[in-house]
């Protein structure tokens, strides 16, 4: 009697408490249609980012002034550096009261962290791995450029230096782990900082000239194999001159020369990145990912930051970065679109972690969730200005997140689309449903102040189809027209246009927009000084 008692007894302890069993899982990547998102107390989570500059997050004091311009800003994530130097002054004893004040702070202010780890890397160099390990070269080596000369910079072929590493690595993830599971303030993880090899394409240290003359790993060649047809193009034209060898040491296999020196240097910090990643996720299971400092157009390997995780080299990352969940470009150079492309082009989730704080970022931010449908977007240096209510961006990051829930629930199916334009680049055709969209920017309308200027700001818009002929329509410094993708002489006309807010997730109409706001009805606009939302329906006549 009393044994059957017992499951009822227990569903129902069960079933009354159920608020205290149920836990919001940590945030995790997961794909939706033709995207990846990422999930952020159960729900889909825009990075509306910012890095704070290199030492504004070395002590608390030093914090004080930052939080307020950040959330002024709209800021839903604050990107920080954790410093091996300071979290692990003494080998072994470590100290995380600048993190523990750091998430109480984000938590006071509604804000999620991404935590950058510069442990045994960053930008390209070593300078914040702690004096212990800096002090003892025997046991720490430093690579060596090809003229036998030692760098600051930590070998990735030493056990000792991937040790000492890893261990403060998972030191910090158990801190995160214990400090913060419950709350989740730390969302996603760097592991390391934009790790390439200077000032040679390759370390000549002894491990690592050992490591040249051996055969290339099967991990690297299996992953070729299996990969053939999607290789990134200039990996696979690399092999293919050599005749697509499948066994034999680095230069046997992709020929003699730098490119070959920066695929072994590529393969081995991927390796060493990895194994941090993997024991990091052991004890915590956060997203990861690492980033790149691009590099320069006509440079050779060594000259720029070789080996890290750039375009050409995404199938030597990926092959030996198992653990690693994506590869993100860091934006000190032009051609945002150019690099944006290549680093989706496999298929991977876009996420842009830096990009200098310059007047471009508002229309960026925009364009990389509404085209590439990314994960977010953050300008470094962020707490650097000095009118954050004045930030283009601030108003750009105001509008994505009103319109987050309407973007997450859209993303992956086909319904949303990005445009992005400036005085080169005037005019973009977008499709979505039976409709094209002719986006242009504000200033090829003759009679707006701007038109005749010699520099036209950066403009985007996303549009998002939530009907057959219903569409909300954002950004700033645009104008719009629709033709019918399926009948050539069917007219489209514009049947409603409102100018609104999303309060409280409820679509709230400001203005309904008619005569010149519509150019009696011939188009879609937004100014270039606005950041706006338009509700729009549209309808054929013939
Ligand atoms: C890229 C690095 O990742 C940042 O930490 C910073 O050094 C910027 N470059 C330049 O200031």
């Amino acid at each position: 009697m009393k044994s059957r008692l017992l499951p009822i007894f227990l569903t129902l302890f069960f079933c009354l408490n159920f608020h205290l069993f149920a836990q919001q899982s940590l945030p995790r990547l997961a794909k939706k249609g033709t995207t990846t998102q990422l999930i952020v107390d159960d729900k889909p989570f825009i990075i509306l980012g910012g890095e704070l500059g290199n030492s504004t997050a070395t002590t608390a004091e030093n914090m004080k002034t930052v939080w307020s311009k950040l959330k002024t800003m709209n800021l839903s994530t604050v990107l920080v550096p954790v410093y091996w130097e300071l979290i692990e002054p003494k080998e072994g004893k470590f100290d995380f009261k600048l993190y523990q004040d750091l998430i109480l702070e984000a938590r006071q202010n509604e804000m999620k962290l991404v935590f950058l780890w510069f442990g045994s890397w960053k930008n390209s160099m070593s300078s914040h791995a702690p004096a212990w390990v800096k002090l003892n070269q025997g046991k720490y080596p430093r690579v060596k450029d090809n003229t036998g000369r030692s760098q600051e910079i930590l070998s990735s072929f030493s056990e000792n230096v991937l040790q000492a590493d890893k261990n403060a690595f998972e030191n910090l993830m158990r801190f995160i782990k214990d400090f913060d599971s419950k709350d989740r303030t730390v969302i996603l993880m760097q592991v390391e900082n934009e790790i390439g090899m200077l000032p040679s394409a390759r370390d000549y240290q002894t491990l690592a000239n050992d490591a040249f003359y051996q055969p290339v790993p099967a991990e690297l060649l299996q992953y070729m194999q299996n990969h053939k047809d999607q290789l990134v193009p200039e990996f696979y034209e690399i092999w293919k001159k050599n005749g697509y060898k499948t066994t034999g040491n680095w230069e046997e296999i992709f020929g003699k020369g730098l490119h070959t020196d920066e695929i072994f240097m590529a393969y081995f910090y991927a390796d060493f990145t990895d194994k941090i990643t993997e024991a990091g996720k052991k004890i915590y299971d956060l997203p990861m990912f690492v980033n790149a400092a691009l590099n320069k157009a006509g440079r050779e390997p060594g000259n720029y930051p070789s080996a890290g995780p750039l375009p050409h080299l995404m199938d030597v990352w990926k092959s030996a970065g198992k653990a690693i969940d994506f590869l993100s470009p860091d934006f000190y150079n032009p051609d945002f679109k150019h690099w944006c492309d290549l680093y989706t082009r496999q298929g991977d989730v876009l996420f842009v972690p830096e990009h200098v704080f310059d007047n471009s970022v508002a229309a960026k931010a925009l364009y990389t969730i509404g085209h590439y449908e990314g994960l977010g977007f953050s300008p470094f240096s962020i707490e650097s200005t000095q009118k954050p209510e004045e930030e283009p961006l601030g108003k750009m990051y105001g509008l994505i997140k009103e319109l987050t829930p309407l973007i997450t629930s859209h993303q992956g199916l086909g319904k949303i689309k990005g445009a992005m334009l400036s005085k080169s680049d005037q005019e973009t055709i977008v499709r979505l449903g039976k409709y094209e969209f002719i986006v242009k920017h504000d200033y090829t309308l003759s009679w707006t102040p701007g038109a005749r200027t010699e520099t036209w700001p950066l403009a985007s818009a996303i549009i998002i189809q939530t009907a057959e002929n219903e569409f909300y329509i954002a950004g700033s410094g645009v104008v719009i027209t629709t033709k019918s993708t399926e009948n050539k002489d069917l007219n489209i006309g514009i049947l409603k246009v409102d100018e609104g807010n999303f309060i409280d997730k409820q679509w709230t109409v400001k203005r309904h927009l008619n005569g010149d706001q519509t150019h009696q009805g011939r188009h879609i606009n937004i100014g270039t000084n606005q950041f706006a939302i338009q509700r729009v329906e549209f309808y054929g006549y013939r």
